[in-house]
């Protein structure tokens, strides 16, 4: 199979398209097709190791001292189950399918094996109404975003900001702190705050202009997804017995959130999200149901994943940056992207229908039906998420 095999840390270059074997499934996997999957900021962290020396030494020790173990880059995609190990009970062949890839990573490529159900990543099937190229867009960011916000307890009336609300995870978490009753104010650069308004966001600012903590207003929640704000000025702005959420913390931000969260009752949160399954089907749900979109910046072929990782450099991104594997068999396209006509692909991509290809979307909501009843905890936790009334 065709995969971008990831060579060695820093810039893009480290990141090429070669011929790899196709992974075969073990019993208690399914082998996935995979259709599309995306660039996030986090991925471009990891492939730089841009991070807090710390946090460096840690990634080498985990992932390899000199040069990257995981051969395979990128850790969310949608597809179509293709194959399925003896002992594997909950897919079928041909269920399109969503999800993450935990630390194992592995998506930039065509195929990918995972187990029906682990800890520490999540795969559901897909949203009925999504393309691939939309539902790969949702997992990490959305699941990410689910992780914090729900562990501010009840949203219903409740002023919620959001820094950092027009990237991969602020976009559902404007979404999400919406669709549970928050008041929402979303900060982020000039350029997003339209988006950030058209996705329901009751308030925002520019970063750029003004600072969030010295307006003299304040929050109940303050989801820090950019990690840009100061720690006392956040907790300065938090009213009493509020919630400071700290998606993207060093460990000094850490230890000092710990720290602060004694006075007045105010809580600090931080940590890495679990990703669990039901919280990817409870999503799905949000979605058929016309509650929670993504929001797709630009396509690039899988040959084009440094150029993807160059352009998500930039920091210029506003929603989600997709990569098709696959493309519009009808058109007689192959997303994986030759260099005599990538520029052409990435067009055809870019106006391709609404479902490329994979069963239709009727018999896709069947299969959807089908595995509801297996997803009934799911169900039941949707029934019980904060904020729900
Ligand atoms: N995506 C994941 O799966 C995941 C999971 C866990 C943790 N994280 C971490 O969480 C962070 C955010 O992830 P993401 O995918 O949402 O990244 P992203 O798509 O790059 O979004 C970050 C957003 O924050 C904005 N921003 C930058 N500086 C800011 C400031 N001073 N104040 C307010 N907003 C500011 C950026 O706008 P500009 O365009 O102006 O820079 C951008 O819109 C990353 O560091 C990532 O490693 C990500």
């Amino acid at each position: 199979m065709k995969a971008i095999v990831w060579t060695e840390y820093g810039p893009p270059e480290g990141l090429h398209l070669e011929e790899v074997p196709t992974p075969s499934p073990r019993e208690d996997e399914v082998r996935i097709r995979i259709h599309a999957t995306t660039v996030a900021a986090g991925d471009c962290e990891l492939r730089a190791l841009r991070f807090s020396l710390g946090l460096r030494i840690l990634v080498r020790l985990l992932m390899g001292i000199t040069k990257p173990r995981p051969k395979i880059l990128g850790q969310e995609f949608a597809g179509r189950v293709e194959s399925v190990g003896s002992r594997a009970r909950r897919f079928r062949v041909g269920d399109a399918v969503f999800g993450t890839t935990g630390f194992a990573f592995g998506a930039y490529a065509e195929y990918l094996c995972l187990p029906e159900d682990s800890r520490g990543r999540a795969l559901a099937l897909m949203p009925s109404n999504m393309t691939y190229e939309e539902a790969a867009a949702v997992p990490t960011g959305g699941l990410e975003a689910w992780h914090f916000l729900r562990r501010a307890g009840p949203l219903r009336g409740r002023r919620v900001l959001i820094n950092g609300a027009g990237g991969g995870i602020g976009m559902f978490a404007v979404q999400l702190a919406k669709e549970f009753g928050a008041e929402v104010t979303a900060v982020d650069g000039a350029g997003k705050l339209e988006a950030l308004r058209a996705n329901g966001a009751d308030h925002v600012i520019d970063y750029a202009r003004e600072d969030f903590t010295q307006r003299g207003q304040t929050y109940d929640v303050i989801f820090d997804i950019a990690g840009s704000s100061s720690i006392s000025g956040s907790m300065g702005a938090l009213t009493d017995h509020g919630c400071y959420l700290l998606g993207n913390p060093g460990v000094g931000a850490r230890l000092r959130g710990v720290w602060s969260s004694r006075k007045r009752g105010r809580r600090v949160i931080a940590g890495a999200s679990r990703q669990p399954t039901e919280d990817l089907v409870f999503l799905r749900q949000l979605i058929e149901t016309g509650r929670l979109r993504a929001t797709i910046d630009r396509r690039f072929p899988l040959a084009q994943v440094p150029e993807a990782h160059r352009y998500v450099d930039t920091g210029a991104v506003g929603g989600k940056v997709v990569v098709a594997v696959v493309g519009d068999p009808a058109q007689g396209s192959s997303a994986v992207g030759g260099s005599e006509d990538e520029s052409s692909t990435v067009d055809r991509i870019g106006s391709a229908p609404r479902r490329t290809t994979g069963p239709s979307v009727g018999s896709t909501r069947r299969t959807v039906d089908r595995h509801h009843r297996a997803d009934g905890e799911a169900q039941e936790r949707a029934g019980g998420v904060p904020g729900r009334e």
